[in-house]
C-alpha cells in the first residue's frame, strides 16, 4: 500500500520531530495535539531543525518554506478523514494509547495503518482494542527521531504482512534504517540497553564507582556516550516507566536499582529537570550522595567491583536471550544497536554479537560465570551463549561465533 498522506498523535518530544522527518520526505502530515501551546512549541521545534539546515547552506528558504507548508497543526480530527498511516507518539500509557486509538478506528479510513511510537507497550494489545489489528503495527523512533536512522519495525501477533511490508517501504522512504522485530516487551533496543542501564546504576548505589568513572570506560570502551549520562539525556522519568515495564515482563533480571527510583522520587530526572546523576544547575533538590546513602541503607549491598564488562554483559546476554526466541536474526540486532545506539569499539561500529565474537565466545561464558556466583542470577548465561560454546562456536578466532567469518 502506498502512502499519500500521514497522521501524528501528540506534538510532545517525539510527535513534532516525526511530523519533521515526514515532512523533509515530501509527504503531507497533519499533527494533532490537545494543547495549542505544545502544537505551537512542536512548530517551532521543527522550524528550528530546518533553519539550521538552511544555515548550514543544506537547503534554501524557499524549500524550507515548501517544507513547512507541508505540516497541518490541528487540535480535531478534522483532518484525519483521508490518512494513509496515523503514528500514534501520546505519553506511555497503555489507557490513553488504547483509547487514542478508538478514537482513530471511527474517524480514519478503514484501510489506514495505526502505528505506535511505543518504547515498550505491547502492540497486539493496542491492536485488539481496535476493530483493525491486521492493520496495527509498531514503528519505534528514536530520539532525536530527525538524527537518528534505526526505525523498529513491530508487526502484532494480528498485524498483517502487507502491512509489515508498507511501513518497511514507509521508514525507507522516510530515509531510515528499518529492522522488523518480533514483538516482545521493549523490542530490541529498550530490551538490550535496559539491563545494561540497571548495572551501571547498581554499581554507583554500591559505591562500586562514581558516575563519572563509569561513563568514561564504558564511552571509551564501546559506547558514544555513557550508560549515566545517556540516562539523564533520556530522561529518567520516561526510563524508569520503560525499566518498570521491562521489570514486570521479563522479572528479576531486569530489576531496576533502588537508587534509580529514589532519583526519580526526588524530581532528579535528569538534564530537564537540573539534575539526574549529574547536576545541570537546579537548586534544592536531594544530591545524589545523600540518596547513594538512602538506597545503601535499604539495600546492604557495597564494596562491589565496577567493570565496563559487568555492564556490558548484561547487554550481550540478552542479545543472546533474543536470539533464543527469534526475536530479530543476528545480523539484524547489531545494526540496530549500530544505528540505536552508536555501538563501537574504538572507532570501529560494531553491535552486541560482533563484540562478544570478538572477546570470543568461550570468554563472555566464563566471565558471565563468575558474575552469576559474585552478584547473582541477573548474569545467568543464555542457554543459547552455552550451547554455542558447546558446539565450539567460539567467535572470530574460529571463523564462527553469533555471526559467520569468511575464512
Ligand atoms: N522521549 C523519547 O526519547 C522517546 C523515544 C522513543 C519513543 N518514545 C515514546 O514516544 C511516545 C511519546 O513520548 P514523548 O517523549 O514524545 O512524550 P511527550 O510527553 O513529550 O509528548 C506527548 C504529547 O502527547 C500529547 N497528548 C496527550 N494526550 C493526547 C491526545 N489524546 N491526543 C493528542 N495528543 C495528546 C501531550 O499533550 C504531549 O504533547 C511515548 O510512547 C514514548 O514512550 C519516546
Amino acid at each position: 500500500m502506498y502512502i499519500f498522506k500521514a497522521g501524528v498523535v501528540g506534538a510532545g518530544t517525539m510527535g513534532a520531530e516525526i511530523a519533521q522527518v515526514i515532512s523533509y520526505s515530501g509527504l503531507p502530515v497533519v499533527l494533532k495535539d490537545i494543547d495549542q501551546a505544545i502544537l505551537d512549541k512542536g512548530m517551532q521545534k521543527i522550524h528550528g531543525i530546518y533553519q539550521r539546515r538552511v544555515d548550514r547552506g543544506k537547503m534554501d528558504l524557499h524549500t524550507m518554506e515548501e517544507k513547512l507548508a507541508l505540516i497541518e497543526l490541528t487540535l480535531s480530527y478534522d483532518g484525519f478523514k483521508d490518512l494513509d498511516v496515523i503514528i500514534e507518539a501520546v505519553p506511555e500509557n497503555i489507557d490513553l494509547k488504547v483509547r487514542v486509538f478508538q478514537e482513530l478506528d471511527g474517524i480514519c479510513p478503514e484501510g489506514a495503518i495505526f502505528a505506535s511510537n511505543t518504547s515498550a507497550l505491547s502492540i497486539s494489545e493496542m491492536g485488539a482494542a481496535t476493530q483493525r489489528p491486521e492493520k496495527m503495527i509498531g514503528i519505534h523512533f528514536f530520539f532525536p527521531a530527525h538524527v537518528m536512522k534505526l526505525v523498529e519495525v513491530i508487526p502484532g501477533l494480528d498485524t498483517a504482512q502487507d502491512t509489515v511490508d508498507s511501513v518497511v517501504s514507509f521508514a525507507e522512504s522516510l530515509r531510515k534504517i528499518p529492522v522488523v522485530v518480533k514483538e516482545c516487551p521493549g523490542f530490541l533496543v529498550n530490551r538490550l540497553l535496559a539491563p545494561f542501564l540497571n548495572e551501571a546504576v547498581r554499581c554507583v548505589q554500591e559505591g562500586a564507582a562514581t558516575p563519572e568513572e563509569i561513563d568514561k570506560q564504558v564511552a571509551g570502551f564501546g559506547m558514544p556516550m555513557g550508560p549515566l549520562v545517556l540516562s539523564d539525556a533520556l530522561g529518567l522519568d520516561v526510563a524508569w516507566s520503560v525499566a518498570q515495564t521491562l521489570y514486570t515482563e521479563y522479572g528479576e533480571r531486569m530489576r531496576p536499582p533502588r537508587l534509580f527510583q529514589l532519583l526519580v522520587e526526588a524530581g532528579r530526572l535528569g538534564e530537564k529537570a537540573g539534575a539526574g546523576f549529574y547536576e545541570y544547575g537546579a537548586d534544592g533538590k536531594e544530591s545524589l550522595p545523600v540518596l547513594i546513602e538512602k538506597a545503601r541503607r535499604e539495600t546492604t549491598v557495597t564494596g562491589s567491583e565496577f567493570s565496563v564488562e559487568r555492564c556490558l554483559l548484561p547487554l550481550i546476554n540478552e542479545a543472546a536471550l533474543c536470539l533464543e526466541e527469534n526475536i530479530a536474526s543476528p545480523a539484524d540486532i547489531d545494526m540496530a544497536m549500530m544505528a540505536g545506539t552508536g555501538m563501537r569499539r574504538g572507532d570501529r561500529p560494531i553491535g552486541p554479537l560482533g563484540l562478544a565474537d570478538e572477546m570470543g565466545l568461550d570468554a563472555v561464558l566464563g566471565q558471565l560465570e563468575e558474575f552469576q556466583r559474585k552478584y547473582g542470577e541477573r548474569f545467568r548465561p543464555a542457554r543459547y551463549l552455552r550451547l554455542k560454546v558447546k558446539a565450539k562456536h567460539l567467535g572470530k578466532k574460529v571463523g564462527k561465533g553469533f555471526l559467520e567469518y569468511a575464512a
